[in-house]
């Protein structure tokens, strides 16, 4: 087939598939990477995403120990790979940098990555809060009374500003007369999560410039897919924030992209390191979603990729769906070891080639691995023990120089590493609290109201409407974020009801 991964090489004699590659084509039916820790799993993460890279597929990885940013510098034939070289008879070798962009929800490791309040919707963000039943329903509500008056949730100030508004107790009577009980104990309980979350160093990845999913979706000038690797050993100690912003992520992708049916290869790949964070304490009807999320997203040409010590980290729904698989060694020391290698060996077809599945796990080698990969018609390849390739890049971290040079020359620096704080609910909200009314200068449309906050002494609901009624600076801004929010949700729900996360849309379905 056409646009094929290699991935290593059938070091048994006489095997009928003594290359194993990963079929582009069949990159968007996801897959595994499975292994106790040392055994490789990060090499093999490396060389599938540098296979797509390679074919103009542009991958998206969360860098949970900071050895996966060698990807953007090339590798150096020494004396660990050359022995390993010479195994593979591979005599054509070249070293090669990848196009990494550098991304960090902290800024600091990368580019900033940022979504609004408004983006991420009440039903992730009561997951990240740790809301129960009831403060989720309360903060639904203060969303909906936010998208009914126009108001933009950008940041957490904005949501803070709408929390506060709500527990007044005039306005916490009017809305519950209109949209349903607010009580002044949930409220509070929100206010103290927000509070947790902000010290937490969350408040960061709310706020605007806000990500723009195309520009995960690069090519580089030669044609090669960028390498969007996330900065995630911070992220990574904050398991709440690190899987509600992968959920959005892909969720997001979910909803912006369109169905395309099978391509030849697929439109962007995920790998999910750490992958059990994402299924921990997840609640039941979430994981549900997400489960579905990953079964659609294949059509819409996207792969995931999971990549965990134990394979049954996944729920079964969606370890059935995973079509590659690489199983790195596994450890039996407990019976719950064994239990996890019975498991892994069952997924896959047997080879009699390659013997007793159960006992080769446990016998495999560093960079050994037993590979399933999807074959012509999606049948999968029967179990191949394989001698997994070393990437073309280096193996392993780089130097703070090397990152500042790689962001430096970033294409997206420029747009996303200062953050702008516009006119949202918060500004509406405490100008509101001390404004006298008055009537603002009609016609005072300098288009500058993406930066600058409502100038005139009216604000608030009654500046709104004057400000559509007779234009104004905010009346453009408003318009403004209205269609880029239309154009970021794919035009599907323009007007009041602003940019939802398609995970809260679809639980209400
Ligand atoms: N395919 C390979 N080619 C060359 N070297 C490899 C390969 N696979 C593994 N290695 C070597 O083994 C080391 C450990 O591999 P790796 O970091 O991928 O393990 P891991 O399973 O990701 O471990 P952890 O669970 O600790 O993250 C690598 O640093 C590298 O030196
Ligand atoms: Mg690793």
């Amino acid at each position: 087939m056409a646009n094929d991964i290699l991935l290593g090489k059938s070091q048994l004699t006489g095997s009928r598939t003594p290359e194993v590659f990963l079929h582009a084509k069949y990159g968007n039916r996801h897959g595994m990477i499975a292994g106790a820790t040392g055994t490789g799993k990060s090499v093999s993460l490396m060389v599938m995403a540098e296979g797509f890279s390679k074919l103009g597929v542009p991958v998206f990885l969360a860098d949970v120990k900071g050895d996966l940013a060698g990807m953007a510098q090339a590798a150096v034939v020494n004396d660990k790979l050359k022995p390993r070289l010479d195994k593979l008879g591979i005599t054509d070798y070249t070293p090669s940098a990848n196009p990494v962009i550098f991304w960090d929800i902290y800024g600091k490791l990368g580019h900033p990555v940022r979504a609004t309040v408004s983006e991420m919707g009440p039903t992730l963000l009561a997951r990240l809060l740790e809301l129960n039943d009831v403060q989720s329903g309360v903060l639904e509500v203060v969303f909906k009374a936010a998208d009914d008056q126009g108001w933009l949730l950008l940041d957490l100030k904005d949501l803070r500003a709408l929390l506060n508004h709500a527990a007044d107790k005039d306005n916490a009577k009017e809305l519950s007369a209109k949209y349903g009980l607010i009580s002044p104990t949930s409220i509070a309980a929100i206010q103290r999560s927000l509070l947790q979350l902000e010290n937490a160093g969350g408040d960061v990845f709310f706020g605007e410039p806000a990500l723009d999913l195309a520009d995960f979706m690069r090519q580089d000038m030669s044609g090669r897919g960028v390498v969007n690797i996330l900065a995630a050993d911070q992220l990574i100690l904050k398991p709440m924030l690190y899987s509600t912003f992968l959920l959005w992520l892909l969720s997001e992708l979910f909803e912006k992209l369109p169905e395309v049916g099978d391509l030849d290869v697929p439109k962007l790949v995920f790998f999910f390191d750490e992958a059990h964070l994402l299924f921990d304490d997840c609640p039941p009807a979430l994981q549900k979603r997400v489960e579905q999320v990953v079964r659609l997203i294949r059509s819409k040409g996207v792969g995931v990729y999971f990549c965990s010590q134990n394979p049954d980290d996944a729920p079964d729904v969606i370890l059935g769906q995973l079509g590659n698989r690489v199983q790195h060694a596994l450890r039996a020391f407990t019976p719950r070891d064994q239990k996890a290698v019975n498991a892994a060996a069952q997924t896959f077809a047997p080879n009699p080639a390659v013997g007793d599945i159960t006992q080769v796990i446990t016998q495999l080698g560093v960079g050994e691995a037993l590979v399933s990969t999807l074959q012509e018609g999606g049948v999968p390849l029967p179990v191949e023990r394989a001698l997994i390739v070393p990437p073309t890049c280096r193996i392993g971290t780089i130097t703070d120089a090397e990152r500042a040079t790689i962001r430096s020359r970033s294409p997206v620096g420029g747009k996303y590493d200062t953050a702008v704080d516009r006119e949202s609910a918060f500004e509406i909200l405490t100008q509101r609290t001390d404004a006298t009314i008055a009537r603002p200068a009609p016609g005072d449309a300098n288009g500058g109201a993406a930066q600058a906050p409502a100038q005139g002494p009216m604000s608030g609901w009654g500046k709104t409407i004057s400000d559509v009624l007779l234009g104004s600076g905010r009346r453009q801004g408003m318009i403004e974020t209205m269609a880029k929010s239309a154009i970021r949700s794919g035009g599907s729900r323009l007007g009041t009801a602003l940019v939802r996360g398609v995970l809260g849309s679809l639980l209400k379905k």
